[in-house]
């Protein structure tokens, strides 16, 4: 989604706003732009897809000055045209922005009112117009800013270069994020620290509804009531090294390889070595342990995780446990138990639904706990208690590594929390600790042996229109997540479905033309239900991939068209394993048909609009 970056500089600055771009260029855009000050007066270049295409106007015609701005848009209002990119600018004024305004229909017609011209589709235009016309009034140009922003609905962060300006760079956080980042005689902002890592290690953070204004001599920030807040400078831990591809032809594949050492990473800092007992946050048992209930939030492929989870929370530690879509929990009203704890799961920590369902929250009086993996991201900072996922950066946009990392976080805190309670589940708990021990290296010998079969099977399918996906307990989410990996990347039209609930509907789909995949452990409790449910397909002239273990080959061989075979592993770690087929096969129908894996059209990384 957009991100911004906005530059004091020492030197040419237009270089450095390239590649703070290309550090944001993970969250997905569909265009890009930058505006700098030369000799006083506001330039532009901007262009239409990736940022090769903006460097390569650039270098047929370079823009000077020390002072600008930049942006990568995700188009919400107006098409992605090179025309609707930002930055936006008038004569006096340039403007880069994140979100939306939600009031932009009715502050247009007022400034056409007043003779301005817009040029755009945009919703950002406005600001730019606003801005110029408060100028026009005699204001400064911190005034202007105020003045303008003060009119705005909805939510949103821009920054501001003005010309004749050349030390002055406005911004605001109203809803989404922006961060300040201090230099040596040279300040910044961005959406992100990790944007700004290469430049500087030093940081702060905006609180919603904060104005800055950034001098190369300071910053001076004013709160939402206009009064003057000290926001503290921190340490970034980002690293400012460049995250490549390595020997990998796409970011996917390399995250996708990267997950029995990120998962062995998370799990090294949830289970004592020694010991062999999970160690999570006393302070998040604690607050679970009273809980009456645990309320879990999440958007995409983090929700997934959370359906996983509950099945974990309530077999292994009786909690009782609700899950819902940020986007529509938000807006429910939902009560909340006095002493109840929320749980939102986050890879980048800036999911605006997710976001403001903890603040729903909060405001509730949960006691608000987040698994994330940004680091210093918005939804760390406002949870009273964090766990992170240690995936590192994921940059392809189809979640991959975050997803397995916060599934082991999630079953590891269920393992505390039934450890603590105690009963039943103590034993139980203690032999999947021992076989989590053991993922990393399983998960290892998998990719290599499933890889190359994965490859000839997406021979096979890719030019599918459709899919379906099935699963039991703990293996319906990742059907779930099998078909958006594969509608994310390769557009092939895919569904999962509750294995026990095709036949209430999809079943109708299905025919010789219809790949089903089926997920179905032989050592899984519920085996037999979804062994019947196959074959009900097989019967109806489905071509079934069936990926399942080496009992489960041998029961149903006859009934496949493909089989994966996988390791045996506890039936409770089945979604850890599972997952990698199903994001193999997505990666390989993706790349089979030619598209782009790691930014795929229409898609954002971290989504700041709701
Ligand atoms: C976007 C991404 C998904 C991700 C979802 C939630 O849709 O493309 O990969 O699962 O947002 O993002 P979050 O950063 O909150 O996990």
């Amino acid at each position: 989604m957009c991100g911004i970056i906005g530059i004091l500089g020492e030197k040419s600055v237009a270089p450095l706003l390239v590649e703070g771009l290309k550090r944001l260029e993970y969250r997905g855009y569909d265009s890009a732009g930058i505006a700098t000050l030369a000799n006083g007066h506001i330039q532009r270049c901007r262009a239409e897809g990736k940022l090769i295409n903006l460097e390569k106007k650039l270098r047929s015609a370079p823009l000077e000055g020390t002072t600008g701005i930049g942006h990568t848009r995700w188009a919400t209002h107006g098409r992605p045209t090179e025309n609707n990119a930002h930055p936006h600018a008038t004569d006096r004024v340039a403007v880069v922005h994140n979100g939306i305004i939600e009031n932009y229909a009715s502050l247009k017609e007022e400034l056409e009112g007043l003779q301005c011209r817009f040029e755009t589709e945009t919703d950002t235009e406005v600001i730019a117009h606003l801005v110029t016309h408060c100028l026009r009034q005699g204001m400064g140009p911190q005034e202007a800013a105020h003045a303008a922003l003060n009119r705005l609905e909805g939510a949103f962060s821009v920054a501001l270069v003005f010309a004749g300006e050349h030390d002055l760079l406005i911004g605001a956080r109203q809803g989404t994020p922006l961060a300040v980042g201090y230099g040596d005689g040279e300040m910044y902002v961005a959406s992100d620290s990790y944007a700004l890592a290469p430049l500087t290690s030093r940081i702060s953070f905006l609180e919603d509804g904060d104005r800055v204004t950034v001098r190369r001599a300071g910053v001076t920030v004013y709160g939402r009531d206009g009064s003057e807040q000290k926001r503290p400078v921190r340490i970034t831990a980002q690293s400012g090294a460049t995250t490549g591809k390595g020997e990998y032809r796409h970011f996917m594949l390399k995250e996708i390889h990267e997950q029995p050492a990120v998962i062995g990473d998370t799990l090294n800092s949830l289970i004592n070595p020694a010991t062999g007992a999970v160690s999570v946050s006393p302070e998040a048992l604690a607050a679970l342990e009273k809980a009456p209930r645990l309320t879990l939030v999440a958007c995409g492929t983090a929700f997934y995780a959370c359906m996983v989870a509950k099945y974990w929370f309530e077999t292994l530690a009786r909690m009782p446990c609700e899950i819902d879509i940020a986007s529509e929990f938000r807006y429910r009203e939902a009560p909340m138990p006095a002493g109840g704890v929320a749980l939102f799961v986050s890879q980048s920590g800036e999911t605006l639904d997710t976001l403001e369902a903890l603040r729903y929250c909060k405001k509730n009086g949960q006691k608000v706990m987040s698994i994330v993996n940004t680091i210093e991201s918005t939804i760390e900072r406002e949870s009273d208690i964090v766990l992170h996922t240690l995936a590192g950066p994921e940059i392809g946009v189809a979640s991959t590594k975050a997803f397995t990392t916060q599934l082991v976080t999630l079953l590891c805190l269920a393992l505390a929390l039934a450890a603590r309670r105690g009963g039943a589940a103590e034993r139980p708990g203690q032999n999947i600790v021992d076989s989590l021990r053991h993922l990393p290296a399983q998960l290892s010998g998998l990719l290599k042996e499933i890889e190359p079969q994965i490859q000839d099977i997406a021979r096979d399918i890719f030019e599918s229109v459709h899919m379906l996906y099935i699963g039991r307990g703990l293996l319906y989410p990742v059907a779930l997540e099998g078909a958006l990996k594969l509608k994310e990347i390769s557009y092939i039209h895919a569904e999962g479905y509750a294995a026990g609930e095709l036949k209430h509907g999809p079943i109708a789909l299905i025919d010789e033309h219809m790949p089903l995949v089926v997920l179905a452990p032989e050592n899984d409790p519920l085996f037999e239900k979804t062994a019947s449910n196959l074959q009900e397909n097989v019967a109806r002239g489905a071509r079934v991939l069936l990926i399942t273990d080496k009992k489960g080959e041998a029961r149903l061989k006859g009934f496949a068209r493909w089989i994966v075979r996988m390791n045996d592993v506890h039936p409770a770690l089945a979604p850890l394993i599972y997952t990698i087929p199903v994001q193999l096969l997505a990666y390989y129908v993706a790349v089979t048909k030619g598209t782009d894996v790691d930014q795929p059209r229409n898609l954002a990384k971290a989504v700041t609009v709701e």
